[in-house]
């Protein structure tokens, strides 16, 4: 049997010719970059989240960065987020010169711990990055309690959630501004690199499409440094035609991880907090030796990750932000133990039955 990690091919294959027309059309019309049907995605992700504003743009990593530079952070400020994500969340901060502060997550969830936060708030504060990690929306309410208290901006990172619900809200519409990710392996995923930024707000929807144009106002006409984030047509129109069965993808990864969730013996399988739907972007379990779980894996051909095997305050890269081992005992604990077993909508009940049973022997 040749399980996928994260089953592509078996969704191409299904919406095909759909997906296909979309691609072609774009050939067909040379319209390469934005365009209607980059507009129809971001009116079809408005309307799936609920947000008033979503901004197609080139990257999840250039959503986070859009989102900074229209709250205008500038270097020297302080972000606080977390050591238990993708580089990517703190790399945008310190592109801007601005400085990660991070703070432990909750052993439970694996998201930002909110109790830790004011600590951690100075006179250079400037906003807070939570990361919906894994499918899983951090506590929302919580953190923007805070933020409000200290007039804080609140910025979601849900490269990995985009679908998932807190008290029955989706990602993306929890916050000030939220960011998510196209990557093909996320759960809506292009082909190719894609993102978006979302927002109620519209002075800084506005500005957002500013910057992702190369500050450009009008035909050459520029008011703001900005960068090229601009996504492009062929990913659109796949992506159009992938929201169109999200849901029906969305029920499916619930009904894996329900059966991961019953089935699994001796691993501490993943929590989720009452108030919230994970979409699942990873289903992680920790495990006591790891890599002889990972090599015996590997021997049965069951695909495996590990999210993340270094936290961000242990990376090279941060050494100049002066964090050590020991400075984030939970993170660190989980980066020990974690793996993450293969997931998607497309994973047959007889791949399901043989990665439990290989599991649990
Ligand atoms: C938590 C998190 N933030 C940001 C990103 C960046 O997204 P992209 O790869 O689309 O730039 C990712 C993607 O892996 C992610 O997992």
């Amino acid at each position: 049997m040749k399980i996928n990690f994260i089953n592509l091919q078996s969704q191409y294959q299904q919406y095909k010719e759909e997906i296909d027309k979309e691609v072609h059309d774009v050939l067909d019309t040379s319209a390469y970059i934005m365009g209607k049907k980059v507009s129809d995605l971001e009116n079809n992700l408005s309307k799936f989240v609920g947000v008033k504003h979503s901004i197609a743009c080139s990257s999840g990593t250039d959503a986070l960065i859009l989102a900074l530079m229209a709250i205008d952070i500038q270097p020297g400020d302080e972000i606080i987020t977390t050591p238990f994500t993708f580089i990517a969340t703190a790399e945008s901060i310190a592109f801007l010169g601005a400085i990660p502060v991070f703070i432990d997550v909750d052993e439970k969830t694996f998201n930002m711990n909110p109790s830790l936060i004011e600590e951690k708030i100075t006179s250079k504060t400037k906003a807070i990055i939570p990361v919906s990690l894994f499918g899983q929306i951090s506590d929302m309410d919580k953190i923007n309690n805070i933020a409000k208290k200290y007039n804080l901006q609140v910025i979601e990172d849900a490269a990995q959630s985009f679908g998932a619900e807190y008290n029955t809200k989706k990602s993306c519409n929890l916050s000030d501004l939220a960011c998510t990710s196209f990557f093909p392996a996320k759960p809506l995923g292009c082909y190719g690199d894609g993102g978006a930024v979302f927002t109620n707000n519209d002075k800084l929807a506005e500005k957002i499409r500013v910057i992702l144009n190369h500050g450009q106002t009008k035909r050459y006409i520029h008011s703001h440094i900005g960068i090229n984030g601009r996504l492009d047509a062929i990913q659109a129109g796949v992506l159009n035609i992938k929201l169109k069965y999200y849901d029906e993808e969305l029920n499916k990864r619930q009904e894996i991880a329900t059966r991961y969730n019953t089935e699994l013996k001796n691993v501490i399988t993943p929590y989720v907090e009452k108030n919230n739907i994970s979409v699942w972007a990873q289903y992680c379990i920790l495990v006591e030796d790891r890599e002889k779980i990972l090599n015996k894996c590997s021997s049965l051909n069951i695909p495996t990750g590990v999210y993340y095997p270094i936290p961000l305050h242990l990376q090279e890269v941060f050494n100049y932000l002066g964090y050590k081992e020991g400075d984030f005992p939970i993170t660190e604990k989980l980066s020990k133990s974690i793996m993450a077993l293969p997931m998607s909508a497309f994973l047959t009940k007889e791949e399901q039955n043989y990665i439990i049973g290989a599991m649990n022997e």
